[in-house]
């Protein structure tokens, strides 16, 4: 239960970071960072899926209840990074307010929104290159862009059983690759990338606009089936917990704290920014898919390519393709990255070996970890469906803004005293909210999901009494921590 003092962890957070990171990042460039890590896999695939299996032309509707759930996590964000504003994130924030054992728990959940997140928006590009190559007239063959097990269908519509997401490993690996040598996401790279990203979106909504046919979103919320989850409100509810994947980002925004200019304001409008602006994006980019396709042909690996297919320009398909896989690209980007820098965090800690947290001496970046995560989140993307992988991410994601929440009540009333750049307003009536938000959404995830995340997290109990507590930096008090470049 030991806690690290928040003192502590922001006289490190000018250690860890080998130099004082200059404040360069305005309102816009947080936005933009923000939409760059927020828009991905969620619209792009979980949407059909979700629209098609739970929630019918309200999922619509599914969206604008994750949106408000993230906007007061996001308010709790806001003042925990600008207050720590230092590697590690959530686990990071633990350590200051449960201790060292609940700040494993978490880092080893984070393992679930970063790595996980990961394989699954791979999961996502392979479904999009696969349908773009067709266009080329190159065709993967199917079953080797399926996880083993689940149906791929042959292009006569005829199905066969997959064997492994080969495009999906590789554009892991290909990543992985670039990021251990080096690769900075440089701001004006991630602001092209999100205004490919928004072009396309917005492209996709004006376009579609004028194609949509009302009669696809009769019955508004279908009937439930009998079944919970499956339509009516409950499925509204189960939609929402699903397609909240497509909000998972807004989060990493709060990385930036240190190198806001002025966190204070920049930081709250950054993270809800971002927020309000994707909410909008996502309902009417919903609206407009269920009203093209009727919602039960929707449960495919490319959705809006789908929808686009209606509207008859082929043209357009394409291009709506290209800007999917590049704001896919750079989501699991910054996913393999901010998975690094956490490992790297837990590393330092002695809670990993030490080796994780290994720099390359002239590369600067934490290689090792960086492999590893390559390695296991590749293997992870070629064979697991995105269903149950997306679900995974939601469910550890919403654990994590729990205790986020939680935080923040704790740490007013033991750190009262440390200034604060940003303030959560109306504590603690908006972290208690989050709080209540987070888990009616993951109340209505699938039991199977609730319990992979109780064994994933017994794993992790097993782990940390086999390995980190008797080697954790903070309680052991040894030091020599390697600076990242
Ligand atoms: N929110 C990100 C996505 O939808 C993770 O891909």
């Amino acid at each position: 239960m030991t806690r690290k003092p928040v003192a502590d962890i922001i006289a490190e957070g000018g250690e860890g970071g080998g130099h004082t990171l200059s404040k360069t990042l305005g309102p816009w460039s947080i936005t933009a960072l923000g939409i760059g890590c927020i828009i991905g896999a969620g619209i792009f695939v979980l949407t059909g899926t979700a629209a098609a299996k739970y929630a019918g032309p309200s999922i619509m509707l599914s969206f604008v209840v994750g949106g408000i759930a993230c906007a007061f996590v996001g308010l709790c964000y806001a003042e925990l990074a600008a207050l720590l504003p230092v590697s590690g994130s959530t686990y990071t924030y633990t350590y200051a307010t449960l201790g060292e054992i609940f700040a494993w728990i978490i880092g080893w959940d984070l393992i679930l929104e970063y790595a996980m997140g990961a394989s699954t928006v791979a999961v996502g590009w392979s479904g999009y290159i696969v349908s773009l190559l067709r266009n080329f007239h190159i065709n993967i063959p199917p079953q080797y862009a399926a996880a083993p097990w689940t149906e791929a269908k042959l292009p006569d519509g005829t199905t066969v059983e997959g064997i492994v997401n080969l495009p999906a490993a590789f554009i892991v690996l290909l990543l992985t690759a670039m990021l251990m040598g080096g690769t900075k996401e440089s701001a004006r790279l991630n602001n092209i990338m999100v205004a490919i990203k928004l072009f396309v979106v917005a492209a996709f909504i004006l376009l579609g606009i004028g194609y949509v046919n009302p009669a696809n979103w009769h019955p508004f919320i279908p009937d439930n089936t009998g079944e919970f989850g499956s339509f009516g409100l409950t499925g509204i509810m189960r939609g929402a917990s699903v397609v909240f994947f497509a909000f998972i980002g807004f989060d990493a925004v709060s990385t930036a704290a240190q190198e806001a200019k002025n966190p204070q304001t920049d930081m709250p409008i950054g993270i809800l920014g971002s927020l309000v602006i994707c909410t909008i994006l996502y309902v009417a980019v919903a609206g407009v898919m269920t009203g093209l396709v009727p919602y039960a042909q929707l449960n495919v690996p490319d959705p809006i390519a789908k929808a686009v297919d209606v509207i008859g320009l082929t043209w357009f398909s394409v291009l709506i393709k290209f800007g999917a896989l590049a704001g896919l690209t750079t989501v699991i980007l910054v996913l393999l990255y901010g998975q690094s820098r956490i490992f790297f965090q837990i590393a330092k800690d002695g809670l990993l070996p030490r080796m994780f947290s290994d720099v390359h001496p002239s590369l600067g970046t934490p290689y090792k970890s960086q492999l590893l995560i390559g390695i296991i989140v590749a293997v992870v993307a070629a064979l697991t469906p995105i269903d149950v992988l997306g679900e995974m991410v939601s469910i550890g994601t919403l654990f994590a803004f729990v205790l986020v929440c939680g935080a923040v009540i704790y740490l007013r009333k033991s750190d009262a005293e440390v200034a604060r750049p940003f303030r959560t307003p109306a504590v603690p009536v908006v972290p208690i909210l989050g709080i209540v938000f987070s888990l009616l959404l993951m109340a209505f995830l699938p039991l199977a999901t609730w319990m992979r995340l109780v064994i994933w997290l017994i794993i992790g109990l097993a782990l940390y009494f086999a390995y980190g507590s008797s080697h954790s930096v903070l309680r052991n008090g040894l030091r020599g921590q390697r600076p990242l470049k």
